[in-house]
């Protein structure tokens, strides 16, 4: 079985990948299917805050896996009970370390690209995955793009903000050129009073990309003390059908 493999990015920080990759990876494992996300975005690592794993449920992390000291399954931490995910469908992440020792690490002696991309295709392989969802940090530098060219799916998150239009049109050509066809764009933390049916070929048309979903800003979509993700905390909410028919045009194509 072929595992399809969907690396997240954005020219600006704060876009919205992680929450983006968190919540369409929980709406697909709620359709049953096995899914992964991985934080390769080590220099500020949020998945595990989304999630609320610490180190009672996470002893190893991406960074260990870097570094040479396990092989990329011991890195994985199945989410599935934990997010009280119920049928066929299994979720699973790949943490990294928040620590800035870890941190300083990485930016003192780096780590091979190599290795990241190995361990992508042998945790979607051992764990027979059906979606490896990747979240990567912003910016146009080496590192952040290299997923792409092994991505079946590359998705560009950007919040509507004309600060980030210029930079995400330069990304979104990188990224074509890395990837071919298969890239998308997400329009994030729209403002209110604007359309998604306006903004939609609107913004197709000036990235010259197709647009797989337009998510308004919402105070409440991110309570700090509220654990539970969005999506699970709101399964009828307009948003959350959004984020479903943009999972389906990742997993369908
Ligand atoms: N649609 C939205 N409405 C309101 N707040 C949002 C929305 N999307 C994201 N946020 C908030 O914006 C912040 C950044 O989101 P997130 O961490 O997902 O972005 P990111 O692109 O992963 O950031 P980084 O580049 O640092 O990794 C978070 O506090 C998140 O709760
Ligand atoms: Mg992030």
């Amino acid at each position: 079985m072929m595992s399809k493999i969907i690396s997240i990015h954005s020219y600006r920080r704060g876009s919205g990948k992680t929450s983006t990759a968190v919540n369409l990876g929980v709406l697909m494992a709620l359709q049953g299917m096995r899914v992964a996300v991985v934080d390769a975005n080590l220099q500020s690592p949020s998945l595990h805050i989304l999630l609320g794993l610490d180190e009672r449920h996470i002893s190893y992390r991406l960074n260990d896996y870097l570094a040479g000291r396990i092989d990329i399954l011991t890195a994985a931490f199945d989410a599935t009970a934990l997010l009280g995910i119920t049928g066929e469908g299994e979720f699973f992440a790949v943490p990294a370390s928040p620590e800035p020792r870890d941190i300083a690490y990485l930016l003192r002696h780096g780590y091979d690209l190599d290795l990241l991309h190995a361990g992508m295709r042998a945790l979607a392989e051992t764990l027979k995955l059906e979606v490896l969802i990747i979240d990567n940090p912003a910016g146009l530098l080496e590192d952040n793009l290299s997923l792409i060219a092994i991505a079946d799916k590359t998705l560009i998150v950007m919040r509507y903000d004309s600060r980030e239009f210029q930079g995400t049109s330069v990304l979104v050509g990188v990224a074509r050129k890395l990837d071919g066809a298969n890239v998308t764009l997400l329009v994030n933390e729209m403002p209110a009073g604007i359309s998604a049916q306006e903004v939609i070929p609107l913004m197709s048309e000036k990235f010259a990309c197709p647009v797989i979903g337009v998510i308004p800003h919402l105070d409440e979509m991110f309570i700090s003390d509220e654990k539970r993700l969005f999506v699970l905390r709101e399964p009828s909410h307009p948003v959350t059908k959004t984020l479903k028919e943009a999972a389906n045009q990742l997993i369908r194509t």
